[in-house]
């Protein structure tokens, strides 16, 4: 525990808040989902099945937390307005949300398939803008909302392989940007976290020798942790980040430094 945090190992305080977070099954998702139910924040995750986010909303309810797990395929409109219909007819109302279901399907881009590319495109940029469309509206009703968005390095810079990814991450940052200019008179916040080289069980399945060599990469000579990507997504929920919008900040060990 860092100096200054509290017993729950956060230093932000969300109580009364509702917070829902996409792809909380697993990885990156699952440490926001229970970093910001530890803060206080009733947590809707969703992932493509509730059973796959058990152990999600176990972890939040074994330390005393409030959450509810929702399926839907992000990339599925009338999937997405029924869960924000769902969680908000359960909590009320939606004060943070965080789009953080991504996939890959990695590839040289001579030999993509067109639903490699529809995939990712459909999964990591429409589900971010049908969850922001949909909450957003409860939002400006609202008049207060903090939409936190996952992108990554590659939608900073080329990766070989990953024209896809790379294509919908920098999609991401386009959207963040306008739509943080279009909700900010109603005091909603839109900014992007850019995660480098997180351990998760999207970056597991490469190569020792390739994670090896990303490391020698990383100025601070080390991987992420979903817990370091966890640490700015309550910060940026939390109400010391209130003048801070439409940013882009990557969590990358140095990486596009
Ligand atoms: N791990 C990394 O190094 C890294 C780096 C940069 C960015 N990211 C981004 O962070 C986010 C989380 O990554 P992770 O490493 O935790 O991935 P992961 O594969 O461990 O988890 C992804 C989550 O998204 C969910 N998901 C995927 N497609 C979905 C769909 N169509 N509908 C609903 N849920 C869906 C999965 O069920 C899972 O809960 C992604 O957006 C990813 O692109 C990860």
């Amino acid at each position: 525990m860092a100096s200054g945090d509290t017993p729950s190992g956060c230093r932000v305080d969300l109580s009364g808040q509702v917070a829902l977070v996409t792809g909380a099954s697993r990885g990156i998702g699952r440490a926001i989902a229970t970093r910001l139910a530890a803060c206080g924040a009733s947590v809707a995750g969703v992932a493509r099945t509730v059973e796959g986010l058990e152990e999600t909303l176990k972890t939040i309810r074994d330390a005393g937390g409030t959450a509810e797990g929702y399926a839907a395929n992000v990339a599925d409109s009338a999937d997405v307005n029924r869960v924000v219909e769902e969680v908000e007819a359960k909590f009320g109302k939606i004060h943070v949300l965080v789009n953080n279901a991504g996939i890959t399907r990695d590839g040289l881009v001579l030999r993509m398939e067109d639903d490699a590319w529809d995939d990712v495109i459909d999964t990591n940029l429409k589900g971010t803008f049908l969850f922001s469309r949909a909450v957003g509206a409860i939002m400006m009703r609202g008049r207060y909302g903090r939409i936190i968005n996952i992108s990554s390095v590659s939608g900073l810079m080329g990766n070989p392989g990953q024209a896809n990814y790379s294509a919908s991450k920098a999609g991401v940052i386009g959207f963040s940007r306008t739509i943080a200019r279009e909700l900010a008179p109603r005091n909603i916040t839109v900014n992007v976290i850019a995660p480098g080289f997180i351990t998760t069980d999207m970056t597991d399945a490469l190569p020792d020798k390739i994670k090896s060599e990303v490391k020698d990469r990383v100025p601070l000579r080390r991987l992420g942790t979903p817990d370091d990507i966890a640490d700015l997504a309550c910060y940026l929920a939390g109400a010391g980040a209130g003048y801070l919008t439409g940013q882009v900040i990557a969590v990358d060990g140095g990486m596009t430094a």
